[in-house]
């Protein structure tokens, strides 16, 4: 699939209101690939991840999503045409069980497309099956966000647009969800993940994407910025 891109943002100055925190932003989001944004404390990555869904103001340039612009289309007109957003926090009902969410999830699917997809969950994350019972928010965190990617994976959508799934986990949890998503990778999804677990995010990751002060600071293999001594050391910690 190289050279393919499902989305694409072309010179994109974006913010909030009158407050510009993105600047002339030109990238390619490569299908079936691991993108990591990666960048300091307020550079402007969960800004990004949310332009690409819709939930900025963008001034000027193009939104491109699978072949059409969507700069003007709000968030659930993107999700219609297969944008998911996994939100960093609150991601599942919590007082519904697990299945109660897949069910909420695959509301307007077809009873067999629903069990289809339900599989596909099920060989996914084997865990879920096992708890299919219990409410949500009793799940430990690293399983809240498996069910999170679980409930995006119902609506088979084209692209995961992930905002820090492991903040405030342990290492250990951060690692673990880490894997979930290569899994929803092996499965073909294309995932957006925004981190700052840099080093074990751009391990997985094929393209990386760093971020400083709202503008692209590097845009390519995620191995080599994970390599890049002056740009890891200098920005990301490492
Ligand atoms: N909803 C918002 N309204 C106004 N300003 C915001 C909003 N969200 C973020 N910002 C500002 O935009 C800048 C970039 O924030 P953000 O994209 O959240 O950074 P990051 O995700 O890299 O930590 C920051 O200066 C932040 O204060
Ligand atoms: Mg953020």
């Amino acid at each position: 699939m190289a050279g393919q891109w499902v989305i694409k943002l072309e010179e994109v100055s974006a913010g909030y209101g009158k407050l510009q925190t993105l600047f002339d932003v030109t990238v390619e989001i490569p299908k079936g690939e691991i993108t990591v944004i990666v960048g300091p404390n307020g550079a402007g990555k969960s800004t990004l991840l949310k332009t690409i869904f819709g939930f900025t103001n963008v001034y000027q340039g193009r939104v491109l999503f699978d072949g059409r612009d969507v700069t003007q289309l709000p968030p659930h007109d993107r999700a219609k045409l297969g944008m998911t957003f996994i939100f960093q926090l609150d991601n599942v009902f919590r007082e519904l069980t697990v299945m109660e969410n897949l069910r909420l999830a695959g509301y307007d699917l077809q009873e067999e497309v629903f069990r289809s997809r339900l599989e596909e969950v099920f060989n996914m994350f084997p865990r879920l099956k096992e708890r299919l019972g219990q409410k949500a928010g009793t799940l430990s965190g690293g399983e809240k966000q498996m069910l999170a990617m679980a409930i995006g994976v119902m609506r088979s959508p084209k692209v995961f647009l992930i905002d820090e799934p492991t903040a405030g986990l342990s290492p250990k949890l951060a690692k673990e969800v880490l894997t979930y998503v290569r899994i929803l990778n092996k499965e073909g999804y294309t995932v957006v993940l925004v981190e700052q677990n840099v080093k074990a995010s751009l391990e997985i990751g094929d393209k990386g994407i760093l971020v400083v002060n709202g503008r692209i600071a590097f845009d390519g293999p995620a191995g080599e910025l994970l390599r890049s001594k002056d740009l890891a050391r200098m920005y990301l910690g490492l």
